[in-house]
């Protein structure tokens, strides 16, 4: 591109840019873009016809004519610019060009764990289940005492829990959130709670000190296992396909008796054992059991009349297996080349 041709889009950027900007402004931009193209001392077209006049004879004749062609198109275009704004209302303060090209905006998408928990609460939205969400920091009372964990159980020691200055801590697990409803609210309940927990974990490829957690809870006249291992079987096949089975396995936890935890065949094997079940078939999701009666009993629910079950699974597990995803600690990155690969996933 010549020199002359740069001035002449130069100039109309910036005459472009002057007329675009508020109204008061823009009369002063254009007497500026005047002063820096045509002005006597310093400008730029100026400038370039003072140059002209030292080329060898030929040159300088298409050069000139060029040239002069060029600084009336530049008048023009200035007194068209001028007089547009001078009749321009004074209260019109930003014109817009609607010649310039718009600027693009990216669209977002939505986070994996936001598509997991989005998906787990439509499915027990559909079963009657109301959505909690209790605080993140907690007491103790809430996160241990109630939910009949004795002072000395070992997921009180101070390399899980990060304590507060002044008593409280950051849930360790969503469970408080049962005592939270179970004290503002009588029986029958049906609730989830999603959101989350905090333990005191070096962060590698499967734990991360921050990690979220969905918790049930149902109460009423009459619960049992069964309705416990039905609600979890629906779960698991609303989110890994409708051949999964659900598996419970004896375990301990000290807010239900009996306690288990449940597993869902995995969905990518069929059970035969592969790569994300680790050959086992299986796919761990969580704890679960039937509300301890001292836990009722603390709550003030009456436990000859209630029973009711809980359970408590890893969001971010679930969307690990359900998404391929190696490591826990992409969740958290917010890289977008990696945020980016969920777009029309949800
Ligand atoms: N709160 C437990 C944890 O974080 C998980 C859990 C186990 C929740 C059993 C429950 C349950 O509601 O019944 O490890």
């Amino acid at each position: 591109m010549s020199e002359l041709d740069r001035i002449r889009e130069e100039f109309h950027t910036r005459l472009g840019e002057a007329v675009a900007s508020g109204s008061r402004e823009a009369e002063e931009a254009v007497r500026e873009v005047r002063h820096d193209f045509l002005g006597r001392q310093r400008g730029r077209l100026t400038a370039y016809l003072k140059k002209v006049k030292d080329l060898p004879e030929q040159e300088r004749r298409t050069a000139g004519a060029r040239a002069n062609q060029i600084k009336q198109e530049i008048e023009g275009a200035l007194e068209a610019a001028e007089a547009t704004l001078a009749r321009r209302p004074a209260a019109d303060h930003r014109a817009i060009d609607i010649t310039l090209p718009g600027t693009a905006t990216r669209p977002g998408c939505v986070h994996p764990l936001a598509i997991v928990r989005r998906e787990i609460e439509e499915i027990f939205l559909e079963m009657g289940y109301t959505v909690e969400e209790g605080p993140e920091t907690e007491t103790d009372f809430n996160n241990f005492t109630a939910l009949n964990i004795p002072p000395d159980h070992p997921a009180r020691d101070m390399q899980d829990t990060f304590y507060l200055e002044g008593g409280g801590l950051l849930r360790t697990h969503t469970s408080p959130a049962q005592i939270r409803t179970m004290m503002k609210t009588r029986p029958p309940l049906k609730i989830i709670c999603p959101g989350r927990a905090f333990r005191r974990d070096a962060a590698d490829a499967t734990h991360s000190p921050i990690f979220h957690q969905v918790e049930g809870l149902a109460v009423d006249a009459g619960i049992g296992l069964a309705d416990l291992k039905g609600t979890l079987l629906e779960m698991g096949r609303r989110l890994f396909g409708q051949r999964v089975r659900v598996r419970l396995r004896p375990s301990y936890f000290p807010f239900v008796e009996p306690g288990a935890e449940f597993d869902v065949s995995c969905f990518l094997c069929d059970g035969a054992g592969c790569r994300t079940c680790k050959r086992s078939g299986w796919i761990e999701m969580g704890g679960a059991g039937m509300v301890h009666p001292a836990v009722f009993d603390g709550v003030g629910y009456d436990s000859d009349l209630y029973t009711g079950f809980a359970f408590g699974c890893g969001i971010d597990r679930i969307a690990m297996v359900k998404f391929g995803i190696e490591d826990i600690r992409l969740l958290f990155e917010n890289d977008l080349r990696f945020l980016e690969q969920f777009r029309g996933a949800s």
